[in-house]
């Protein structure tokens, strides 16, 4: 039976009622996000434990009721409607702990908490640990999934399970986790021994990306040994406009919000952008960025 958005979150709310953490009714995602893009959520849950997190992908599940989670809200786009069903963000999940075995953290710590812990490469990423596993976030200098020794995670059968790097199968900004919607509860993790200061990397990024507007940093993933800001630049497509979103002038693979620009706009953008460097270079661009459907 589908639900209306008013009785569908009050169903939520009640389905959710037991667990600990705070919650949200109708609230907007756009803050949420990096892109500040994004209608509301039917209930945003923040969970004050990873066991009320799985839980409520459980409960969610069993009761056939949509539900995606959020952390750093760094490579997604909601529609503008919103989404009608569950977000679960990760912020309370942020607990660390130094195993001999490395460390272990669940996936709410930030990125930028695991680039002062040591892990150098991600410097300059926005996002948590747990979505940078989901997608194997990764700069030049290298991915996530190089230090990664294992992830717990929850099964479609709603049991807990702990994956070994080669289960997780990671590959160019993709995972298991990502292909089949599976939750990260934990992440272990072996830090780099090599240290470097990571201020010139950031100087770097200040330098060639556009940090100085809400965006999801690259849209397109690179097409093998080409980088698909080149081809986006080179096709002609820096400063096209469509509403209130932006083909950054500065990287031709980042999408700027120039202010209160829809999840549509962005979309239009995209489209034209893909068509045009198939027309101009015949190489088709696949994106990086989550586009949430509903
Ligand atoms: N270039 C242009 N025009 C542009 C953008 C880039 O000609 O508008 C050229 C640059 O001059 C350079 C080449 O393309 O010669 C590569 O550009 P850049 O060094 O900026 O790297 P990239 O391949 O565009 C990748 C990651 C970034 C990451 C940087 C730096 C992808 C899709 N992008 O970008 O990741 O920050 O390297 O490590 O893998 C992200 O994933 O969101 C992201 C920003």
């Amino acid at each position: 039976m589908a639900l209306d958005p008013r009785d569908g979150a009050l169903a939520l709310l009640r389905l959710l009622e037991d667990l600990p953490g705070e919650r949200r009714i109708h609230e907007p995602l756009a803050p949420y996000t990096t892109f500040r893009i994004g209608g509301p959520a039917w209930v945003l849950f923040f969970p004050a434990t990873v066991e009320a997190l799985i839980e409520a992908v459980r409960r969610a599940q069993a009761e056939k009721i949509p539900s995606r989670i959020i952390g750093g809200g760094a490579k997604v786009l909601f529609p503008d409607q919103g989404f009608p069903g569950l977000v679960i963000h990760t912020r309370f999940l942020r607990r660390e702990e130094e195993r001999e075995d490395g460390l272990w953290v669940e996936p709410g710590v930030p990125i930028s908490t695991l680039v002062s812990r040591g892990l150098w490469v991600l410097a300059g990423v926005p996002g948590s640990a747990g979505g940078a596993v989901v997608m194997n976030a990764g700069t030049r200098y290298g991915s996530i999934s190089s230090f990664v020794t294992a992830v717990q995670t929850l099964l479609p059968d709603g049991s807990v399970a702990t994956f070994p790097p080669e289960e997780c199968r990671f590959s160019y900004r993709n995972s298991v986790f990502r292909e089949k919607r599976l939750p990260v509860l934990r992440v272990g993790l072996r830090l780099p021994e090599e240290k470097r200061l990571v201020t010139e990397i950031l100087a770097e990024r200040r330098r060639t990306q556009p940090l100085e507007f809400p965006s999801a940093g690259c849209i397109f993933r690179n097409p093998e040994g080409v980088s698909a800001g080149w081809l986006l630049d080179r096709a002609g497509l820096k400063g096209t406009v469509v509403g209130a979103a932006k083909i950054s002038e500065k990287h031709a693979n980042f999408i700027v919000n120039l202010g209160g620009a829809m999840a549509t706009h962005v979309l239009s953008l995209i489209e034209l952008a893909q068509n045009t460097v198939r027309r101009v270079f015949g190489v088709q661009l696949t994106l990086e960025l989550e586009v949430v459907r509903t």
